[in-house]
């Protein structure tokens, strides 16, 4: 099969294009092919060594994506060949970038007709870390106010239209050419992060959803009322230690399960959280596709059409 994969860590010039051998579904695997998967900032973070480094090549990233049924592994029973779905690939597993993945059938959600694998691949791994990180993490109430840093990215558009559909106040940083996107999705007021200094625009916050990590996270716990919690998803596996007593600092546990790709696709439906805005490559660009990523000033997600 085709499939985008490094030999050794680098720049986004060590991605190349070209064939590996075909997954082939185990015990409680479904294998997939694959019609779309998306870009997310761990994979040029994986790809340039910034995690664990990768001792087997060629080493295929890619973290979520949709397409269909092609075989069944032994022991499941609850899909056929043929069946459209989606998913976010299991805790330490990858290999999205490629025709094929064998994935446990558990963690696999159908995909609608009414939404294409394009926006199932960018709503996947954004829209459950919006899902867990505003619903099971701060527990966002209606009424309350919420800053959620960096508006325009995946999952921060997933977490505004779901902080807006719980009955919140959103207010987000964005450069000004995001602006017009982030108020579509439902922001109530937009900080240009670039002349303003967010810390001056806004206090007293129940909550701060940061996706922007460094000195963003580190500011945001000011902006806080006493009482308030934080979650960061972009300061690595814990959450910046708070320099405040009285508001609580959290570091969102993103599991893998059907039941919250189900409650996306849920909402997605009904309206209430609409796929964030998708820039389409072919997997033999995947290079270009992670200098984009990686300079992390475009708007919503990028997502890859393997066919
Ligand atoms: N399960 C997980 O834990 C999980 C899952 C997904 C992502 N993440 C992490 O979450 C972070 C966000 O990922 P993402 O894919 O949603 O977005 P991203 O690609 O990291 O961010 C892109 C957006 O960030 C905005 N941005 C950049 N610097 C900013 C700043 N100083 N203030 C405000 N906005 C700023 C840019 O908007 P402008 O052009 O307007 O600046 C751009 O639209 C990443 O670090 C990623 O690794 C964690």
């Amino acid at each position: 099969m085709k499939a985008a994969f490094f030999m050794r860590h680098g720049g986004p010039e060590v991605l190349q294009y070209g064939d590996v051998p075909d997954p082939v579904a185990g015990l409680g695997e479904l294998l997939v092919d694959v019609h779309a998967a998306s870009v997310n900032a761990a994979d040029w973070k994986m790809r340039a060594g910034s995690y664990a480094p990768v001792s087997r090549f060629p080493y295929v990233l890619g973290r979520d994506f949709s397409g269909f049924v092609a075989a069944l592994g032994e022991g499941v029973s609850d899909f056929k060949v043929g069946d459209p779905v989606f998913a976010v690939c299991d805790v330490g597993q990858e290999g999205a970038y490629a025709e094929k993945i064998a994935i446990k059938a558990a963690i696999v959600a159908s995909k609608p007709d009414a939404l294409s694998h394009a926006e199932c691949a960018a709503l996947a791994l954004a829209g459950l870390t919006a899902l867990v990180s505003i619903e099971d993490t701060l527990q966002l109430a209606r009424g309350e106010t919420i800053l959620i840093q960096g508006g325009a990215g995946g999952v921060a558009g997933c977490a505004i239209q779901l902080a807006k559909h719980i009955g919140a106040r959103v207010v987000t940083t964005a450069s000004a050419a995001n602006h017009a996107y982030v108020r579509e999705l439902g922001a109530d007021e937009i900080i240009d992060y670039r002349t303003e200094d967010f810390t001056h625009k806004v206090s007293a916050c129940d909550a701060v959803f940061d996706t922007v990590g460094g000195e963003v996270a580190l500011k945001s716990f000011a902006v806080l009322r006493s009482g308030g919690r934080a979650a960061f998803i972009a300061s690595g596996a814990s959450a910046p230690t708070s320099p405040r007593m009285d508001v609580r600092a959290y570091r969102p546990k993103v599991g893998r399960d059907r039941r919250h790709l189900e409650r996306i696709i849920a909402l997605a439906l009904s309206g209430a959280v609409r796929p964030p805005e998708i820039r389409r490559y072919p997997l033999s660009d995947a290079a270009a596709a992670h200098a984009m990523s990686e300079g992390r000033h475009f708007r919503g997600k990028l997502v890859f059409d393997m066919r």
